[in-house]
């Protein structure tokens, strides 16, 4: 039997949303499902791959073939990819939130007539996919997300160039987006441009196993001609 296009290669995935504390009781989250992630990842494992994937808090399944690891804030995503290193590549899928709060409240924020809402200080998430994308151990290749409502082609262009990443797949998470009906972030359907240095290359709509399966043959295609 002939070898897997992937068997040998190690990848990591990120996937699911991250949740950010406030007290014990609250956090900062976002509308990720992880569905895409989850599929990308099971996608590489079946062409062969040893796929890490690090999830946020999602309500799906762990894929099949896949070594799973947990987390919930963007801090503990960062530090599970980090020590996941080195890797044959990288695919960043996670919607990490942008900002967590100074501290957490070591009890439950109480809610005092007459005092009214408390003022959250909010400080930076740190960026995994662009701390991986200029790693000493950056893997051969960096694969990143750009969900936007707006500007898409130039804001995942401007994402490449920061975060040292090859390719940003870029959808558009907008209701105008034509994905519907419940949309993109939560459905089961996408459309992506994969946005590169040498160009944008657009893929009609399609499910997220679609998206994931095609994705993973990119990879495989890309990873053949980088010799370890
Ligand atoms: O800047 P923006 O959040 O739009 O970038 C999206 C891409 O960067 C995705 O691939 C996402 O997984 C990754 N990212 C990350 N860590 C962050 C923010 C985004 O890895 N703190």
């Amino acid at each position: 039997t002939r070898p897997k296009p992937l068997s040998g290669r190690r990848i990591i995935v990120t996937s699911g949303p991250t949740h950010e504390p406030i007290d014990p009781v609250r956090y900062i989250a976002n509308r990720s499902s992880g569905k895409q992630g989850h599929a990308i990842a099971a996608a590489l494992a079946r062409l062969g791959a040893d796929v890490r994937l690090v999830s946020g808090p999602v309500s799906i399944a762990d894929p099949a073939g896949v070594t799973t690891v947990h987390v919930e804030t963007a801090a503990e995503m960062q530090a599970a990819v980090e020590s996941l290193l080195p890797a044959d590549a990288a695919v960043f899928v996670a919607a990490v939130a942008d900002w967590r709060t100074a501290g957490t409240a070591g009890e439950k924020i109480k809610k005092v007539a007459g005092e009214g809402p408390p003022a959250l200080q909010m400080v930076e998430n740190p960026d995994i996919l662009a701390g991986v994308g200029h790693h000493k151990l950056r893997p051969g290749l960096v694969v990143g997300f750009a969900a936007e409502t707006q500007d898409l082609i130039r804001n995942a262009e401007a994402k490449l160039r920061k975060k040292g990443a090859d390719f940003i797949v870029a959808n558009d998470v907008s209701h105008e987006s034509g994905v519907g009906p419940s949309g993109v972030m939560g459905g089961d359907r996408n459309k992506v441009r994969i946005v590169s240095k040498t160009g944008v290359e657009e893929w009609p709509e399609m499910t997220k196993d679609e998206v994931a399966a095609r994705l993973a043959a990119l990879i495989a295609e890309r990873l053949k001609t980088i010799v370890v």
